[in-house]
């Protein structure tokens, strides 16, 4: 694997051998020695998890880690991104890992890269943020790792998430048994990956073995796209009320970052039943397998 840039390039085969590594890592399987290669982190977008994540993960396997400050950088002067990444290329740099706003933005970037430079998608706009599908199917596979007979619900701005976007494209890959998007009708998406869409929040729940609650991605929203906070509360935020018809072990995810009394209530995000900061945890090991695939023989 030269790139790790959207789920929908990837086979069964990669994605099994991406869990499983991810899964002795976490074990404590022996780490390899990647002291001679460089990453070097771009982030234009916020991120808390993803880029402290990717961080750790280089560290754990001794990759020295140079951290991108756009704001900082010769971009503000005019310098192109294009430019840029060919002139940090040109100081060594192995791996980019790379969040943006445009969709597909590796595509301008991968002419640029000899066979061993690699990029990494950290979440590309609307469109992709494959790590974190991986990392949310290795905290399922963990406790529940029939995939054939599994629910999933999903639930949130589903059309402005590349969480979601990803996530159908893995579950499709998988063969899980159930995907429902769960959705206000203006934040349901256009065209469908994978599952179906309801407008219903019971009807996500009704036999549900997971659910991952979405972010409401405000700051993504056209004037013509806003629901109304208080409506969306009212319907869709998973509370302790709404969850008493659902299965008693249905098991709470979120990608983060979480915000409090809309999603998902602080009770529900802390209940036993949430595996939000497992996924966190995961998302370490599973970005060195990542880096581990994309470096190994
Ligand atoms: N899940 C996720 O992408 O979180 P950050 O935006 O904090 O990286």
């Amino acid at each position: 694997m030269q790139h790790f840039l959207e789920i929908e390039n990837l086979s069964l085969q990669e994605i099994n051998h991406l869990i499983s590594k991810a899964m002795a890592f976490k074990k404590g399987e022996v780490l390899p020695d990647y002291s001679q290669k460089r990453m070097a982190t771009l982030f234009y977008e916020n991120s808390t998890r993803t880029r402290i994540s990717f961080e750790i993960a280089a560290q754990n396997l001794s990759i020295p880690v140079i951290h991108f400050d756009n704001a900082l950088s010769s971009e503000i002067k005019g310098e192109s991104f294009e430019d840029t990444m060919a002139n940090l290329m040109a100081m060594g740099i192995d791996l980019f890992v790379i969040r943006q706003g445009k969709a597909r933005f590796y595509e301008t970037l991968k002419a640029l890269c000899s066979t061993d430079v690699h990029l990494i998608n950290a979440g590309d706009g609307t469109h992709e943020h494959p790590s974190q599908a991986m990392l949310d199917l290795m905290t399922i596979l963990e406790h529940r790792p029939q995939l054939s007979t599994l629910k999933i619900a999903v639930t949130g701005n589903i059309s402005h998430s590349r969480v979601a976007n990803s996530l159908q494209i893995l579950c499709k890959i998988m063969a899980v048994g159930e995907l429902v998007l769960v959705a206000p009708p203006v934040w349901q998406p256009t065209s469908l990956i994978y599952g179906r869409v309801t407008g219903s929040l019971e009807e996500g729940l009704d036999k549900a073995d997971v659910v991952i609650c979405l972010r409401i991605q405000k700051e993504r929203l056209k004037e013509t796209e806003f629901f109304e906070l208080e409506a969306y509360k009212k319907h869709f935020s998973l509370t302790s009320a709404r969850l008493a018809t659902a299965k008693k072990d249905l098991l709470i995810m979120h990608p983060g970052p979480v915000n409090r009394g809309i999603e998902v209530d602080a009770a529900v995000a802390d209940s036993k039943n949430s595996l939000i900061l497992q996924q966190v945890k995961n998302g370490v090991f599973m970005r060195m397998a990542i880096m581990d695939a994309l470096f190994g023989e």
